[in-house]
């Protein structure tokens, strides 16, 4: 089987982490790189998140870069980690023998070069804010053509936000950067909300992978822990596997129903991070939309078949 050459940007995170075990695993990916960026924890944290993680799966042989400490969008709120689902330190609040250090950030830099060490093989997979990508799309704006494709954890298109009533948290995040990632000629698919709150793992299963995966899985289920708690706090027992959903798409893009259209974010005001997209290609006075290429977002698809491709993947011995 060739292997598809995947960049995967990431904010682990607890869903983050299962997305990774899952890249990891399957015997399809190669895993040219992790990029960090901050949100479910500073960049130092989510940095050291991801090496650590590869570290306990056997896979220091991919390389880690930091990237974003910061939005790009002007005039942001105050904001602060979501502590309350990640934990203190992005992974559940599990020990950690390795330290959080200073970082200096690279991970633009080794999109770029990745991409254009393989023209039209790399497939960027990111689940955390766009801020990378669009940092890497200022300093180099001739390698969107060079990329195969985008995929996006992020949005809430038909559905309501899960941080504010407008926004998906990714996209929320950093609504200027995301709005320059769906306007570039690169061919972006976004799984967002709309989907992934179909995507729900409930806790005797991710128990029953853990059981059959190994020390991997079980490692996966432990950091899980308060995630599920904090879902149990809302009323459900389980959790919503957003990322990881997002890279069942690179293997199984079947099992997604797709919306094409030009896609805009709000990117200031009480709806920024609203994702909207013109799958009718309306035009009229719209100037906005004038110029924006055509992308993808997953508006449905069979969550069950997904549920069950992580569960394969991720126990597969
Ligand atoms: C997204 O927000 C983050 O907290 C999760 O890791 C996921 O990428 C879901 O809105
Ligand atoms: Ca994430």
């Amino acid at each position: 089987m060739s292997q598809q050459k995947v960049i995967f940007d990431t904010d682990p995170g607890v869903d983050d982490a299962l997305a990774l075990y899952y890249l990891l695993r399957h015997p399809g990916i190669d895993l040219l790189g992790v990029t960090t960026v901050f949100g479910n924890a500073p960049v130092e944290v989510t940095t050291r998140n991801a090496a650590w993680l590869l570290t306990q799966w056997d896979h220091e042989d991919v390389p880690v870069h930091a990237g974003a400490s910061a939005t790009m969008t002007p005039d942001m709120a105050e904001e602060s980690f979501p502590t309350h689902i990640h934990g203190l330190n992005g992974v559940g609040d599990i020990p950690i023998d390795m330290a959080a250090g200073p970082v200096s950030e690279t991970a633009a830099r080794f999109i770029i070069d990745t991409v254009r060490a393989h023209p039209g093989e790399v497939r960027l997979l990111a689940v955390g804010r766009m801020t990378n990508l669009a940092r890497a799309l200022v300093l180099d704006p001739g390698i969107a053509p060079l990329v195969r494709d985008v995929v996006i954890m992020g949005g809430a298109f038909r559905v309501p936000g899960n941080i504010t009533p407008a926004a998906e948290a990714n996209i929320w995040g950093d609504a200027l950067a995301a709005d320059m990632v769906f306007g570039a000629e690169w061919p972006v698919v976004a799984i967002p909300l709309d989907l992934t709150t179909q995507t729900f793992m409930d806790a005797a299963t991710l128990q029953d992978l853990a059981r059959r995966g190994g020390a991997g899985m079980e490692l996966v289920a432990e950091l899980s822990q308060d995630y599920v708690g904090f879902y149990r706090g809302a009323g459900y027992d389980g959790m919503l596997v957003h990322d990881c959903c997002a890279a069942v798409y690179l293997t199984d893009p079947d099992l997604f129903d797709l919306t094409r259209g030009e896609v805009r974010v709000v990117d200031r005001g009480i709806a920024i991070g609203l994702t909207l997209c013109n799958p009718e290609d309306r035009q009229g006075p719209l100037a906005d939309w004038e110029g924006r290429p055509r992308q993808s977002y997953a508006h449905d698809g069979d969550a069950p078949a997904i549920l069950a491709r992580i569960d394969q993947v991720c126990t597969a011995r």
